[in-house]
């Protein structure tokens, strides 16, 4: 799920890429089981990664409850190579790591001082593997999801897959858990967020997670009111009705908010309900009755007007954001050409509005300097305007804000 947000996202900005998986199910994958020792040492040493991005592993809970083994093998053993070779080859890591590290007895949102402890085998073999990752790998970020969103038609697979296919099989009532709470994860808002956090270098442990929480009944009704389905009803139920299918023990609050995002300043994660409608929008626009246009990058989004209960303050800047990649070149200049990277042509962008947009830049901008943007969301197709730098800003965490208004 998140390989397919993060791969197009990070071919745009590198040169290189080498995606590999156990499963090879798309032609720019390459075969990598990660418990094959001399199969990773082959890759470092013909590859050179200057990042690897450890996005493998066995995400399945059920099946790491009844397969201890396996999931040790994948979720730590081969974390622990994997942090190894990383500091050997001077690479900067990223693990992937998971809100179920915690026991979720925490009342309000877990941040990043909280501990881990883990009630079940996925969370003890992840949270084997951010220690393996920081213990071993100096240049390394730690970066927790919540519950992932994306994937698209072909591999989304966890929660909203299940909800959809009983809206495609013409189910009348849906039930879904009410007494577990969590904070849903958009891969393609991650992704680029995670762009933002690797070119800060502030090595660390960091939660990434959509703006909010809820439990899994709230995402199922926010689905439904997406898809305009209110003829179907939706039952809430506690967890014991699914405790047959769903026997892992889960934690009773998975809700994580981004604290050290927000101190670097680069929190562009949006409200889940948001970023759900853009998934549904632009992956699953025929669920929805009557068909809907994708989302442009370029269209107001409007206030999320439900009240997070805490920390509002601090949140209120992050409203109406909207991250898209952004290539820009001077509009009477040629574009420059990168050599091994391009991000001197590259921005990330944040806060549209219908008159401009804020973007964070990689090298100095100048007031003044009118720019063709293009923008990609990584969904949907690429827009192109014009736009004048109106302020720039050089950030704490080293990167150029600037703030552009569109020309009419
Ligand atoms: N899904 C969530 O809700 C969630 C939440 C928080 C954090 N995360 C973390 O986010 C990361 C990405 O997960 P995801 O959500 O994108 O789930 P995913 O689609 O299941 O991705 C995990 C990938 O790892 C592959 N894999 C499993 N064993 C492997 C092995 N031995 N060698 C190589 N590849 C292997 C899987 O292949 P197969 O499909 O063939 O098994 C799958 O393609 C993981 O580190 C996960 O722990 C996920």
């Amino acid at each position: 799920m998140l390989g397919n947000a993060v791969y197009p996202y990070f071919r745009t900005w590198y040169n290189q890429v080498l995606a590999t998986d156990k499963d090879v199910n798309e032609e720019w994958l390459e075969k990598l089981d990660v418990r094959d020792e001399a199969a990773l040492q082959q890759v470092f040493t013909n590859f050179r990664p200057d990042v690897v991005l450890h996005l493998a592993a066995e995400t399945d809970l059920e099946f790491c409850e009844t397969h201890p083994d396996i999931s040790t093998a994948v979720n730590d053993v081969a974390t622990e190579r994997i942090a190894r070779l990383c500091a050997k080859h001077g690479s900067t890591m990223v693990y992937i790591s998971t809100a179920g590290v915690f026991d979720g007895n925490k009342s309000g949102f877990y941040t990043e001082d909280d501990h881990p402890c883990p009630l079940m085998v996925y969370g003890d073999t992840k949270c084997a593997g951010e220690q393996h990752t920081k213990r071993l790998c100096p240049r390394s970020f730690v970066v927790r999801a919540g519950w992932m969103m994306g994937g698209g038609r072909r591999k989304e697979k966890k929660f909203i897959y299940k909800i959809l296919q009983q809206i495609k099989d013409g189910s009348k009532e849906i039930f879904a858990v009410s007494d577990k709470w969590g904070t849903p994860t958009y891969t393609y808002d991650f992704a680029m967020n995670l762009f933002l956090l690797l070119a800060t270098g502030r090595y660390g442990t960091y939660h990434m997670v959509c703006e909010g929480m809820g439990t899994r009944f709230d995402v199922a009704r926010e689905i439904l009111h997406v898809c305009e389905r209110s003829d179907i009803n939706l039952t809430p139920v506690n967890s014991d009705f699914f405790a047959k299918e769903y026997f892992a023990p889960r934690p009773f609050s998975e809700m994580m908010t981004n604290k050290n995002l927000f101190e670097l300043g680069i929190n562009c994660m949006r409200p889940w309900q948001d970023a759900l409608r853009d998934y549904i929008e632009n992956h699953f626009a025929d669920y929805i009755r009557g068909g809907k246009a994708p989302s442009s990058p370029f269209r107001r989004h409007d206030h999320h007007t439900s009240s997070v209960p805490y920390d509002n303050e601090r949140r209120q800047g992050q409203r109406n954001s909207y991250t898209a990649t952004v290539e820009y070149n001077s509009v009477c200049g040629t574009r420059t050409s990168g050599t091994k990277r391009q991000a001197c042509s590259k921005a990330i962008a944040i806060n549209f509005s219908n008159s401009g947009v804020c973007l964070y830049m990689f090298e100095p901008p100048s007031k003044g300097t009118c720019l063709e943007l293009t923008l990609h969301n990584n969904v949907g197709t690429p827009e192109t305007k014009n736009a004048t730098i109106l302020w720039t800003q050089k950030e704490q965490n080293g990167l150029y804000k600037a703030g552009l208004m569109f020309q009419q």
